[in-house]
């Protein structure tokens, strides 16, 4: 009997392919896990999914493939956009061949089953079109599901315009959300109705972008952190892409993306194959179970950061481009004294770069400022027992550089004219074989000749008009994928190296750059208040350890805003902590109150870079509870965020989630470094018996709150249960401060 349906399932999600008849597969259902399905069963599901026919539509049900085939009927975006001079632009693929690529097959009549997660690879041709598609489904014990298809073209060249992948969702979810931002504003959410026709976010910046969909999720109305149902997509590709969500008249919707080609970008020759990045599909029962399933499916890559992620302190808002050898020793002495763990230096350390008007490109040590090289602070740097970093920008060039003078048709360019400058800077061409070797040769210099453990890998402008001289045809597509070629040829030859992927900022976020990096630098933007919105948000994608959270000056370089340290250091501890600071103008208590946090940071690191991201669906918006639970439930770290000042005060009872509810917690809060600084906290927290806040002094802060200062306080004991439900009541605080709370079973 041949297949009709193959059921993957892992991770409490399932995803039905129905594979009947030879053609494409369609997803019949992906969401929550169906259990163990029979045949039968399977068909059934199938089935009964099939919709009446619609008034003045094809005769035939359409059943939307994964590439979605116009031939069917299907009005919607196509999968495949391209011809052969006018032809084969709507092919009819049928499927040749069917292989499990991964994982156990267990085959019960006409249904194929892979629990536990696997992979499947499907091939179909149109011989008429002269065109083979390969598609790829994996789903891994996580639960998230990748797709990516490989095109080849089989007859004269082809024009390839697009190819991308859709996975149909469920008609009830009706509200979309997606990310904007801007630089210094990355990841901010925004939502929306689902409406009848394209909700299409294109990213033409020849890079993520700030203001990257991110995920495109679409969800029952409503839904939030624990509520409701919510089906993402997101594109793990660095370069042009393209997310969107569909939803026809005909009730069909859809959620897809795919790279976004230029025009003319990719032409295939014959035999010639283009593949997309995968599309990853998240499904989640409310957004912590969605971002939870992204978190355990980066933790379970091989390559995922498993030692403790050093706490880290970069030299930009330091000392930009002002770089002196006993001020940075200086910078580095004061950081190992109070716990720092490695030490990056940022840019302006090669030569012609006093600003950043010139000198991308040249890629030597500036001998005028460094007359014995990195050396001697590599040396001191290693002898306080730190790591050393150091800053690139491989894939930029200054016109005002050496290099752009030898090799001007270097520089991404097209119509016979440099593109608009932007930061001062040009692109450089990396499609371009030497000036790929170049820069590779160049880098392996730097990191073969000093103990480098780290790069800061830095892409400050966006590609416009990105082509290759003498003619000027788009390189976007190549210059993607020459980057990740660099950094995988990188890694390769410097076993241990880890990379940062940073863009002005955090213009690189994306699960195709995070296949070769370490950890992405969220923004240049460091002010904790906007730092709480970009943190919640780009943990929707990647675990905290990825995200590099610094504790910067007390005055925001970005938005000049003031901030106390509690509020900087509380913000930044469960990402990858680093500091970005000048520790030269630090006071003495200041260095004590950042050693403290930083020994806190590291004392629980194991926890926050290996739990479960909780985060509480709002009591008031101006009161942000979020939390990491271990995975054995044993303890967790709570933090209250005061963002803002509340029409009402105190704001009654807040509730915390994740925890065992048969398990006993005692939830005690924290004081760390600079006071709690309180405003008014409640009773329990000095124990629910007998406790008493008693009545502020002229400061408005309660002795009780003076008392954390410096003591342990009692705190509450509450089932898990109890503190998902009842929960306690919250501390009345002054805004811009994070209460911390420690929860521990007892
Ligand atoms: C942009 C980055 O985001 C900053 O952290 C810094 O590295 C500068 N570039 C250096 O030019």
């Amino acid at each position: 009997m041949s297949i009709e349906s193959i059921h993957l399932t892992a991770g409490g999600v399932s995803v039905l392919l129905d594979v009947r008849g030879g053609i494409l597969p369609s997803v019949a259902h992906w969401g929550a896990a169906l259990g163990d399905l029979s045949a039968a069963d399977a068909r059934a599901i199938v089935l009964s999914g099939v919709p009446p026919q619609a008034g003045n539509t094809v005769d035939e049900p359409v059943r939307v493939a994964v590439l979605p085939e116009q031939r069917t009927g299907w009005l919607g975006r196509p999968g495949l956009s391209g011809s052969r001079d006018g032809r084969a632009w709507s092919p009819w693929f049928r499927v040749v061949d069917l292989r499990v690529t991964e994982g156990e097959p267990n085959e019960v009549d006409a249904l194929l089953a892979l629990s536990g997660g696997g992979a499947i690879t499907l091939t179909a041709n149109d011989d008429t079109a002269e065109l083979e598609l390969q598609v790829d489904l994996h789903l891994s014990p996580a639960g998230v599901l990748r797709a990516a298809a490989t095109l080849t073209n089989l007859g004269a060249p082809y024009r390839l315009e697009e190819l991308s992948l859709a996975l149909p969702v469920p008609a009830r979810a009706r509200e979309t959300l997606d990310f904007a931002g801007r630089w210094g504003k990355e990841r901010t959410p925004q939502r929306g109705e689902l409406r009848v026709g394209t909700h299409l976010r294109e990213g033409r910046r020849g890079r993520t972008g700030a203001d990257a969909a991110t995920l495109l999720t679409v969800g029952e109305p409503g839904f939030g952190f624990a509520r409701g149902e919510v089906w993402g997509v997101h594109v793990g590709f660095s370069g042009n892409h393209r997310h969107y969500a569909e939803r026809l008249s005909t009730g069909e919707q859809v959620v897809g993306g795919g790279e976004l080609l230029l025009p003319g970008e990719l032409i295939l020759a014959t035999g010639e194959s283009y593949r997309t990045p995968w599309l990853f599909g998240v499904y989640g029962d409310g957004l912590d179970d969605q971002a939870g399933r992204l978190h355990r499916h980066l933790r379970a890559r091989p390559q995922h950061p498993r030692r403790p992620r050093p706490v880290t302190l970069n030299v930009w808002e330091a000392v930009y481009f002002d770089h002196h050898l006993d001020r940075l020793v200086a910078l580095a002495e004061r950081a190992a004294a109070i716990g720092v763990e490695r030490f990056v230096l940022d840019d302006g350390w090669f030569r012609h770069r006093r600003d950043d008007h010139a000198g991308l490109g040249d890629w030597y040590i500036d001998e005028t400022v460094w007359p014995h090289g990195l050396t001697p602070l590599i040396e001191r740097v290693r002898a306080l027992g730190m790591e050393f970093g150091l800053w690139f920008e491989p894939e930029m060039v200054n016109v005002d550089s050496d290099l752009a003078r030898a090799h001007p048709e270097w520089i991404t360019q097209t119509g016979g004219r440099l593109p608009v400058e932007s930061r001062h800077q040009q692109v450089l061409n990396l499609g371009v074989p030497e000036a790929y070797a170049h820069i590779r040769d160049r880098m392996v210099d730097i990191l073969g000749n000093n103990d480098i453990a780290y790069i800061k890998w830095d892409h400050n402008r966006d590609l416009v008009d990105a082509g290759t001289a003498p003619g000027g045809e788009p390189g976007v597509h190549a210059q993607t994928l020459a980057t990740y070629r660099l950094m995988d040829e990188l890694k390769q030859r410097f076993p241990g190296l880890e990379i940062e992927s940073c863009s002005s900022g955090g213009a690189r976020v994306d699960l195709g750059v995070i296949e070769r990096t370490d950890r992405v630098w969220v923004s240049d933007c460091i002010d904790p208040l906007e730092r709480q919105e970009m943190h919640r948000w780009t943990q929707q994608l990647l675990p905290p350890e990825l995200l590099g959270a610094h504790i910067a000056s007390g005055r925001s370089h970005t938005t000049h805003r003031e901030h106390d340290l509690g509020f900087r250091a509380a913000t930044a501890l469960i990402g990858h902590l680093g500091i970005e600071w000048d520790l030269g103008q630090a006071t003495e208590a200041e260095l004590s109150s950042l050693a403290e946090w930083i020994a806190f940071h590291r004392e629980r690191r194991g926890l926050l870079h290996s739990g479960e991201l909780v985060r509480m669906d709002d009591v008031d918006p101006t009161l942000w509870v979020s939390g990491v639970v271990a995975p054995d439930r044993s303890r967790a770290l709570f933090s209250l965020a005061f963002l803002g000042r509340s029409t009402e005060g105190p704001l009654g009872r807040i509730t915390l989630r994740g925890l065992d509810p048969d398990r006993r917690y005692r939830v005690r809060p924290l004081s760390l470094g600079d006071p709690a600084g309180g405003y008014r906290v409640p009773p329990w927290f000095a124990g629910v018996e007998g406790a008493s806040a008693g009545p502020a002094g002229t400061d408005g802060v309660t002795p009780l709150s003076r008392a954390l200062r410096s003591e342990e306080v009692e705190g509450v004991v509450l089932s898990g249960r109890a503190l998902a439900t009842a929960g306690f009541a919250a501390p009345l605080s002054y805004p811009d401060r994070v209460w911390l709370l420690d929860v521990t079973a007892v």
